[in-house]
């Protein structure tokens, strides 16, 4: 494995001018297909505070499938379950266990978004189609990115129902409180050896991205396992999506574990932001969600690297939460166990006190962190 060529990914110069041709107002949900999504809702809600909000199944007219919508303020997550046999979603779920399969962007027109990104070279998923009810309609049109995930576009201006057209407001009695989740802050893929500025390129070349960082694997490597990392950002900064692959270490790097267990290229983290990282991840902990810890080693001298911050330190090591900085502030961001048996998916708390960056800071002391998970696996 040869370290990577800082060189190799040159954006083109109309690059930088992504937003006219594909125009992203927001990450409008992110699909997961899971194997049971009626426990799976209750999860989300239960742990995570998301309420509910939608629902498509047989009484609305599906044959083959299943779908709840949960919402925490900005953040909307689908989760659909095949109700027969032998379906893609059941190839799916077979292929990598419970995974994200769409990342839905929420667009103005997702007819000139198909066609400007397909026309670039992109893959298509399905073709502009424009779905109606009672309360107006919504086009949909998606493409494929890395692993069998897709960008699904979503034009909603002419929509005041609940989600979109098939669903209908799910309204059950039991309503947990939420943990303060805002927004999407980032997500991340995980993608195979030598494939991180293939796709970094796509999305450069067919979305228009720029490139935001970059790492190299001496900024996140441990003694044994390293990865490297970009992350590319849309034109307006509302859509940001690292790619790592993984790079040579002594040992098995997480991303190659990743690819194992989900049988591909993937999803590999939400990061989901709050205003209050104590408040949220305190509650979170309290129904039951776990996070990764890091050596109480990590809090004797993190403010000489960070410097000065708002919060009290005590509350932050009790958690575990992690604290970087970059030339415009700090961010404090922890990191759940995989929120599945396979050790794919997990999901990042972030609060941005100024910081635009990622947390490179921590990698080290997170990467061993996740290290002495991955041994207890025994897949180091
Ligand atoms: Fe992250």
């Amino acid at each position: 494995m040869s370290i990577h060529d800082k060189t190799s990914l040159q954006l083109p110069k109309e690059n930088l001018e992504a937003k006219d041709f594909l125009p992203l107002l927001g990450t409008d949900h992110v699909e997961l297909y899971v194997g049971n999504a009626k426990q799976a809702a209750h999860y989300y809600m239960a742990a995570w505070g998301f309420q509910p909000l939608a629902y498509a199944g047989l009484e609305t007219g599906l044959k083959d499938r299943v779908s709840y919508v949960v919402q925490q303020d900005k953040i909307r997550l689908v989760l659909t379950s095949p109700l027969k046999s032998g379906g893609e979603i059941n190839k799916h779920i077979d292929a990598h266990g419970d995974g994200v399969k769409a990342i839905a962007l929420w667009v103005d027109d997702a007819t000139i978004s198909y066609d400007e990104t397909v026309s670039r070279g992109a893959e298509s998923y399905f073709a502009p189609k424009t779905l109606k009810d009672a309360e107006g309609e919504v086009v949909l049109s998606g493409i494929h990115t890395y692993g069998e995930t897709v960008h699904v576009f979503v034009e909603r201006r002419n929509y005041n129902g609940v989600f979109m057209p098939g669903y209908r407001a799910w309204q059950p009695l039991y309503r947990p409180e939420d943990v303060g989740l805002k927004y999407i802050d980032h997500m991340v893929g995980n993608v195979g050896w030598n494939e991180m500025d293939k796709w970094c390129q796509f999305y450069a070349k067919v979305m228009g991205f720029a490139q935001l960082v970059s790492f190299d694997d001496k900024d996140i490597s441990t003694e044994y396992t390293a990865l490297m990392s970009k992350v590319m950002s849309n034109g307006n900064g509302r859509i940001k999506f690292p790619i790592n692959e993984p790079a040579d270490g002594k040992k098995k790097s997480q991303i190659e574990e990743y690819i194992e267990f989900y049988n591909g290229a993937g999803v590999q983290h939400m990061a989901l932001a709050t205003d209050n990282i104590i408040e949220t991840v305190t509650a979170l902990r309290n129904r039951g969600v776990e996070f990764l810890t890091v050596p109480v080693s990590y809090y004797e001298d993190v403010l000489d690297r960070v410097g000065e911050i708002d919060e009290d330190l005590a509350p932050l090591k009790e958690l575990g939460i992690l604290i970087d900085r970059d030339d415009e502030g700090y961010l404090l961001q922890i990191f759940t166990k995989p929120i599945l048996d396979r050790p794919t998916m997990f999901i990042e708390i972030i609060q941005r006190k100024g910081a635009k960056s990622f947390g490179k800071g921590n990698f080290k002391a997170l990467f061993e962190a996740i290290e002495r998970e991955q041994a207890s696996r025994g897949t180091l």
